[in-house]
């Protein structure tokens, strides 16, 4: 137990900074126990009277002055937390600090610290404070000049924000190197990196003609895996300048990838830092999955320059104000690059699976938040994937050009300010001429709404009617919730399978086929008129809201929109819909003993689609995956047996792939490639559509499934097919799964990331043993607490990925987890955080489960010395 609770930071206790810090010179001295940093912070007051309170955590500190003048120790008081000084001059002053760190015991991988060998700073949300006293708040701005001083041969690469203004010799070996940024920046985006790196190096002209040039630092002996990341920063910057008008700003963009790290990557000031995981890719080595997350990340953090950095955040509430909309911009960006339904498509699974549950229990929170203890907790999904939903729907309402002058006139107002969500919707309304008074509601209201439709034709009057209706329930300290602002997006579906054009009641004439309704009220009821025929409403096409949909729709609508829906999302949609109520009404049939159902209409969709020649095969291998385990546990809500689950999806899989044989297999040797591994979304998708159908023969009738896997594995020529032989066999208790997982590690033991791939295999296996494999393989030597990559390949990837045993009934998988929660919490408390989270859902399993997560939980929360971060997820999930 924590000796005190920890206390909240509320938005309504907002006060700007009392100073203002309008240069900040850094000397930073490098070295593994003792780095030296003397900062030097030109200071005025801002506003009040009080002290000056700097922060600052695990600092040594030896000396402080003020305008030259050294204090003595009655002037000052420091704490674990704060630098407090009370005498201070009335004008501008420079107040400098000689503190030391120890970035070699820093295995939080936050403020400075050693990512093999390389010195390398993690700084958001938080994190500066570990490296100087400071105004650790992103509402202070300041022009950075940074002195890097390092060993020459430990360190012959040295980096910081903005552009290099000196470098050179020193005595004993020493070098350093001076950077310069002119961007007034929090203090959340400095970084510096050091240590023996290697560059890739490009150009790209800008819009106005400023050539800029392009490294990606790496170690020594990856630099053949960094070509596609190059190509893809140039793409997003080119599509900033296209979409939205954005140039880049500095002389010079700098990337560097590190294996240990706690995120995706980072959006620091023209020095972005990554897990290598999002820079290295090689046909060999990185799966398409790998390679379209390497193109979403690389254009995500580029984003950030100007939705991040040249319009920062005023605090930390207000995160959703970068996130959100970088996360909309990123999805934009791959949809354009890519295929734009298959990417609403996984966007939407991913919201589901994680937002939804995030918002449906004992962690929901705002998109902005109005209270936290500790930030780092609130790097969420809500903040995140919601918040990228709620420009999305500004999007859709606005239309694109509204849209696009409503974020010009946001750049305009704001560039060079640390802003708040009231200023980009005001400049959302004025720009795109758009009333979003009542729309803010989503910003404060936690959970997810639910939209009922129904919808009546009459035959005689040509019209149909359509009554929408909408609530929330209660989520944690909202009970009541007012009605949000939901644009619907619909057309309706004519018996020929040709989209109606929409007349409203008091329309003159029709218009187009898709529009967009706005439900404001609690219920509200539209007429369409000149109806020929009954239809069967396509809603919510596109998922133009971050809604759950229930319709009266029967199975025979869905298989017909399955077929004929205009809109791809809404076809995956029905195809989904129906499936998870043929599994849901399977679960239920093993309780009472009832026979399990076929699924002759889906098998049917699947077979269409495979002889066809029309269908784009990536949307294929979206349409012809049954909903996830995890996805049904959702949708069954509560007293969820994850043993049944499975033995459904299974034996539908099982028949499916019984019922489609000959097609299935067919299209598998239809879709092999020839020549050379590319990794654009066409080959990927053939490869998608070919391996799921591949996942279906492995557990249909006969040997020839595995036998293909087998022979898969062994020919590929590339990652994905590789990897997607192998987890098919991961699955499966014969020789053949022995041999590949033997193969795969004996090939690429010496790649750590592609290591993280056999791991996480392992951990998501269906088979009994698994939880076994998994605690043997925490002392394997590919495996290790202190490397965050490794911690999410094995454990995360079982709490997460492997609803069937982590949650098995007897109550091992939870307490595995949890004694791996304990253990990283004093390693790393973001990390530890986070796989903490597997436990949020506690509440919707049957009692056994249930309470045995509960006790769990309870056993984390009572445990010595917890960081805040598991201390507040611990807390909250309990509830
Ligand atoms: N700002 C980063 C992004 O989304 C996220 C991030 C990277 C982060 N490292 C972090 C957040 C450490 C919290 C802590 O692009
Ligand atoms: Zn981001």
């Amino acid at each position: 137990m924590r000796t005190e609770d920890p206390r909240p930071i509320r938005l309504k206790d907002y006060t700007p900074p009392a100073f203002k810090v309008d240069e900040v010179r850094l000397e930073i001295e490098l070295d593994p126990a003792d780095t030296r940093v003397r900062s030097q912070l030109k200071m005025r007051r801002n506003a009040g009277t009080g002290p000056l309170v700097l922060d600052g955590e695990k600092l040594k500190l030896h000396e402080v002055s003020i305008d030259g003048v050294k204090l003595g120790p009655n002037a000052y008081q420091a704490d674990g937390e704060h630098l407090t000084i009370l005498d201070l001059p009335e004008g501008p002053f420079t107040l400098e600090t000689l503190t030391s760190c120890a970035p070699e015991d820093n295995t939080a991988l936050t403020g400075l610290y050693l990512s093999s060998g390389i010195y390398c700073t993690q700084c958001e949300a938080e994190g500066f404070r570990r490296i100087a006293y400071s105004l650790d708040r992103p509402d202070a701005m300041s022009v950075f000049t940074t002195r890097i001083v390092a060993d020459a041969k430990a360190a012959p690469v040295l980096l910081s924000n903005g552009n290099p203004v000196a470098q050179g010799k020193l005595a004993d070996g020493r070098h350093f190197a001076e950077w310069h940024d002119p961007f007034p920046k929090p203090t959340y985006l400095f970084a510096l990196v050091a240590g023996d790196l290697v560059h890739v190096e490009d150009k790209f002209r800008t819009l106005s003609g400023r050539e800029v040039t392009l490294r990606i630092f790496v170690e020594r002996g990856n630099e053949d895996r960094c070509g596609y990341a190059m190509e893809a920063l140039k793409r997003a910057m080119k599509w900033d300048e296209e979409a939205f008008g954005r140039e880049y700003d500095l002389d010079i963009f700098m990337i560097v990838a590190v294996s240990a790290f706690n995120m995706g990557a980072m959006e620091n000031k023209g020095l972005n830092v990554f897990n290598d995981k999002y820079i290295l890719a090689r046909p060999d080595t990185a799966t398409d999955a790998d390679y379209a997350a390497i193109e979403a990340i690389i254009a995500h953090e580029y984003f950030h320059n100007w939705t991040g950095n040249r319009i920062t955040c005023r605090d930390w509430f207000q995160l959703c104000l970068k996130e959100g909309l970088t996360v909309f911009r990123d999805q934009e960006f791959t949809s354009d690059m890519r295929s734009r339904p298959v990417k609403r498509i996984s966007d939407v699974r991913l919201l589901r699976a994680h937002q939804f549950t995030e918002d449906g229990g004992p962690l929901a929170h705002p998109v902005r938040p109005d209270s936290y203890i500790e930030i780092n907790n609130f790097y969420t999904a809500t903040v995140y994937e919601k918040g990228a939903e709620l420009c999305r729907m500004i999007h859709t309402l606005a239309g694109p050009k509204r849209f696009r002058k409503g974020m010009d006139l946001y750049f305009e107002r704001h560039d060079g300010e640390a802003a708040t969500v009231e200023n980009f919707l005001d400049a959302l309304a004025d720009g795109a001429k758009l009333d979003l008074a009542q729309f803010k509601r989503w910003y404060s209201q936690s959970g997810t709404p639910e939209v009922l439709a129904s919808g009546r034709y009459d035959a005689a009057r040509k019209t149909y009617t359509l009554k929408l209706s909408q609530v929330c329930a209660p989520t944690p300290g909202q009970p009541v919730k007012e009605p949000y602002h939901i644009p619907i997006a619909l057309g309706l579906v004519g018996p020929d399978g040709r989209d109606i054009k929409l007349q409203l009641d008091g329309e003159e004439k029709p218009g187009a086929t898709t529009r967009v309704l706005s439900l404001t009220e609690r219920e509200a009821t539209w007429r369409f008129r000149n109806v020929a025929d009954k239809p069967v409403p396509s809603l919510l096409r596109g998922f133009t809201a971050p809604v759950k949909l229930s319709t009266n729709l029967k199975e025979r609508d869905l298989v017909f929109l399955m077929a004929h829906d205009s809109d791809s999302f809404n076809r995956w949609e029905a195809a989904q819909r129906y499936a998870t109520g043929l599994l849901i009404a399977m679960v239920d049939a093993q309780k009472k003993g009832g026979a399990p159902r076929k699924g002759t209409a889906f098998a049917e969709t699947i077979r269409k689609l495979l002889v066809s020649k029309k269908t784009d095969p990536d949307f294929a291998a979206q349409m012809i995956v049954l909903p996830s385990e995890q996805t049904l546990a959702q949708a069954i809500g509560k007293d969820v047996d994850v043993d049944a689950i499975h033995a459904a999806r299974e034996g539908l899989r099982a028949s499916i792939a019984a019922q489609l044989k000959d097609e299935l297999l067919a299209a598998y040797h239809a879709l092999a490639i020839d020549g050379p591994y590319s990794p654009d979304a066409a080959h990927a998708g053939k490869r998608a559509l070919r391996n799921a159908c591949l996942a279906y023969l492995a557990v249909g009738p006969g040997p020839e499934g595995v036998e293909l896997a087998a022979a898969q594995f062994a020919q590929a020529d590339n990652m994905t097919d590789e990897i997607a032989a192998l987890s098919v066999l991961a699955h499966i208790d014969c020789p053949e799964r022995v041999a590949a997982l033997e193969k795969f590690y004996a090939r690429w033991k010496d790649n750590h990331l592609v290591m993280d791939k056999w791991l996480s295999i392992q951990a998501m296996s269906a088979l009994p043993g698994t939880l076994g494999e998994v605690k043997r393989l925490t002392g394997h030597p590919a495996f290790t607490m202190r490397n965050p990559n490794k911690v999410r390949a094995l454990i995360t990837a079982f709490a997460t990925m492997n609803q069937l045993r982590f949650h098995s009934a007897d109550g091992k998988g939870y307490e595995f987890v949890a004694d791996k929660v304990l253990e990283l919490d004093a390693l790393n408390p973001q990390v530890a955080a986070r796989l903490l989270g597997a436990f949020k859902s506690w509440r919707q399993f049957e009692p056994k489960r249930r309470n045995a997560m509960a006790r769990q939980l309870k056993r984390v929360a009572a445990g010595e010395r917890l960081s805040r971060d598991v201390y507040e997820i611990a807390s909250k999930t309990l509830g």
